[in-house]
């Protein structure tokens, strides 16, 4: 496994990831959709394979050692990631099915706990279907106000009337990185203008935590949420992150089991946090398998990988525009340093599907269609896009069999 102090080699990454090194009808892989999900190293297959085949057990609810020992595992790897993303505490990491529902959660039990009718929450024209329909849920139920951070015509936001839009608002949920242009967003700018106005700030981070180091206490949020599919570690989890004096504040959102320290006929009491928040039997194996990601990703360090994906940007952005100049159109910034290496990408008027079946036939693997954006999508004036994202383990060899795969798609179509 490369180590931090190794000098990074994308090359030399590769080959912790098994899934990489087969070939399908003598082709390689190249595997470009990470900003969806990512790939798994050795260590976080070895991780989770050991403890189910050696110490699987239920946490939290039983004397016997075998339990124990998987409850100290589990919340081992809570420990890991909340020192990867330098949180205050581990009281403070939540552990949920995935980001989706950490948004859910905040808008359900922050949300409902606070906000009131013509109460505003800002959102922007860059986000996620996770953070704009659960507010839509409750704007429905509630009549909240949301209004939007539009984009300008290089793919920021425009921040021009940041502070109109914020009077009087409640919140400010925004996202670290748009998934569709690729746009890296100045968070700590965002949260500081939100405190200003009195508003809380909470960071949509799924693309960016498996990117870049993260110091939630430095980007002064109140509250964060990731997957853990999208940094290496296993599919079903998601963390979300938050000050715990706003998750102690906050009711619980489900009910069951872990979640309570008391249950009788006529009510019940809270558990401490973080288990406030975890009702029900957990993702234990996965929770192990993320805290072996945040291993993993430490090894090679977190500024090594987002020097690589700004490289990456770079060779991208000017091989696939001096390759098929006007046939092809980014939808993202032009500077590598503004944006994380995805790339939604419009080319000779081919329709995304259609493109990304062709390029398939190299084995090379991209996304099409609204990619869960879809008033983003209508904002940049696309039904749809074909979008590259890379990762650690990407290379110049990757992006260069992608322009080759669109070539042989011109020749299709
Ligand atoms: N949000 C993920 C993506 O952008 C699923 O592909």
């Amino acid at each position: 496994m490369v180590g931090a102090n190794t000098a990074f080699d994308a090359d030399v990454i590769r080959r912790d990831f098994p899934v990489l090194a087969q070939q399908i009808d003598g082709k390689p892989l190249v595997y470009l959709d990470s900003a969806n999900t990512s790939q798994k190293p050795n260590l976080v297959i070895d991780t989770m394979a050991k403890f189910m085949r050696e110490s699987y057990a239920p946490i939290n609810r039983s004397a016997y050692t075998l339990a124990a020992n998987a409850t100290e595992l589990y919340e081992g790897a809570r420990n890991a990631v909340a020192k990867f993303i330098n949180a205050n505490n581990s009281r403070e990491i939540v552990f949920t099915k995935n980001a989706t529902e950490a948004l859910n959660l905040i808008v359900h039990s922050w949300g409902r706990a606070n906000l009131q009718r013509g109460d505003v929450v800002l959102l922007t024209h860059m986000e996620h279907h996770a953070n704009i329909v659960p507010w839509q849920m409750l704007q429905q139920e509630r009549g909240i106000e949301l209004r939007w951070v539009p984009l300008t015509s290089d793919y920021q936001l425009d921040l021009s009337s940041l502070p109109t839009l914020l009077l009087g608002a409640k919140a400010f949920s925004f996202t670290s990185m748009s998934n569709v242009l690729g746009t890296i967003n100045p968070v700590e700018k965002l949260c500081s203008a939100a405190h200003a106005a009195g508003a809380i700030a909470i960071v949509d981070a799924c693309q960016s935590v498996p990117h870049s180091p993260t110091d939630v206490q430095a980007l002064g949020a109140d509250f964060a949420m990731f997957s853990s599919h999208k940094m290496c570690g296993p599919s079903g989890l998601g963390v979300l992150w938050g000050r715990e004096a706003l998750l102690e504040a906050m009711p619980p959102f489900m009910g069951g089991g872990n979640m309570i320290s008391e249950v009788r006929l006529d009510g019940f009491k809270c558990a401490e946090l973080p288990a406030k928040f975890e009702a029900g039997t957990p993702a234990i194996a996965e929770v192990i398998g993320l805290g072996a990601a945040v291993e993993y990703l430490t090894s090679v360090g977190m500024s090594n990988i987002r020097q690589h994906e700004i490289a990456m940007s770079s060779y991208v952005l000017e091989m696939l525009t001096g390759r098929f100049g006007d046939d092809i159109t980014i939808h993202g910034p032009r500077n590598p340093e503004l944006r994380g290496a995805t790339f939604s990408f419009a080319f000779r008027g081919i329709h995304p599907h259609d493109l990304s079946q062709v390029l398939d036939q190299s084995n090379v693997c991209v996304r099409a269609g609204h990619h869960c954006a879809k008033p983003l999508m209508k904002i940049i004036g696309a039904n749809a896009t074909a979008r590259a994202s890379f990762y650690l383990y990407n290379t110049t060899a990757d992006a260069d069999a992608l322009a080759d795969a669109l070539d042989s798609a011109s020749d299709i179509f």
